[in-house]
Formats: C-alpha cells, structure tokens, sequence
C-alpha cells in the first residue's frame, strides 16, 4: 500500500514537472494563499479538490465536523499564522451535508474521547430544537444541523481576539460559511459572512 503511495507520488510530481518547469521551485520560495478553510477531516471534503484551487493557495486546518472550539489551540494557532503571517483575504467555514462526526453527535454512544469534541453539536442540537424538528426526515434534520455548526462556527472565527485585533487595524478580511454536498459536489454560501466592521460594530454598542 505504502509502495503504492509513494510510486503515485513519483508520477505525480514528474507529471506536474513536465507540465510547469518551475513549479516547484515557485512554491517552494513563497507561500501566499488567499484562502484559509477550516474543514471537517472526511476524506471526501479535500479542501483544494473541491475548491478546484492548486497547491499553495488555500492554507487549510481540518478537524472532525469542522468544529470551531474557541480553546483549539491547533484551529487557533493556524487562524493566526493564516492571519497574521500570510495575510488570507478570505477565510472558509466549510462544513458538509452526510457528515460522520455531525450523526455521531446526534446519536446515544458509549462515553469516548469524540464524546468530548462533538459537545458543541449537542448543544446546537438542543438549542434548536424546534427549528430542527421541522424537518421529518433523520437525514434533513442532521444535514439542518451541519448548516447550523458552520454558522455556529463562522459567529466563533469572528468573535476570537485574532479577528478582532485584525479588523481594528483595518484589514480587509471576510469570514464566510459553505456547506458542500457529497451527492452532487457543489459547494453552497449559507450567507452568514462577516467582515470589517461587523463585530467591531457590536463591540462599540
Ligand atoms: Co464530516
């Protein structure tokens, strides 16, 4: 399996060499992605893939069910190099409909560690409540609740210090939410963006 890995990889970069003779030299001297995306692990959401973006232009953190923890020191130490140090203009919730981690936390399981880390989709489960049961279908009701999550998770990204100072100073960054569906491959706004001025506005009141 693993010989098979690292033959893919030899054709891979042979194949991108003869395509582009400098590409790897080019990255190789500069990182500078527009994008940072925060995305779950499943192994259908690959952030360049389906943005249709090459290397070196989405810097990217991925954790089960694209939670944003507020103490997540890996999520937030990525955020702030992404902010800080390579200066994104965009940065991406991107959560997706069939998500694992988002029917995990919809089910009765044994105590374990991902008990923990899907605590945050409980609790958006049980705050709506309501909203979430108008939906009939099991299926709708957790597709519902991963919109909820990157939304949940966008309102987080802009509430952290990191995009506050960044905002105060003036940069012109945007958060946005996208959900992105394993049956059809298309990626979805779920209009709940913030940018400049937006939480800072919220500060001041
Ligand atoms: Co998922």
């Amino acid at each position: 399996m693993l010989n098979d890995l690292l033959a893919r990889n030899q054709e891979w970069s042979k194949q991108r060499h003869a395509e582009e003779s400098d590409y790897f030299t080019r990255l190789a001297a500069l990182q500078a992605p527009e994008f940072f995306w925060i995305g779950c692990s499943d192994s259908r959401v690959p952030a360049n893939v389906v943005a249709g973006l090459d290397p070196g232009e989405v810097f990217v953190h991925r954790n089960v069910a694209n939670i944003v923890h507020s103490s997540d020191m890996n999520l937030l130490s990525a955020l702030e190099f992404a902010v800080e140090a390579l200066k994104v203009r965009e940065i991406i919730v991107c959560g997706h409909y069939g998500c694992g981690g988002v029917k995990a936390a919809t089910e009765d399981l044994p105590q374990s560690l991902a008990d923990h880390w899907l605590e945050p989709i409980r609790r958006l489960a049980r705050s709506y409540a309501v909203d979430l049961a108008q939906q009939p279908e099991i299926e709708a009701r957790r597709d519902r609740l991963a919109e909820l999550n990157v939304v949940e998770g966008v309102w987080r990204v802009c509430e952290t210090p990191i995009l506050q100072r960044a905002w105060r100073r003036g940069a012109n960054l945007r958060v946005h939410g996208l959900i992105y569906g394993l049956k059809d491959g298309r990626l979805r706004d779920l209009d709940c963006s913030g940018g400049p001025g937006h939480f800072q506005k919220e500060v001041a009141e």
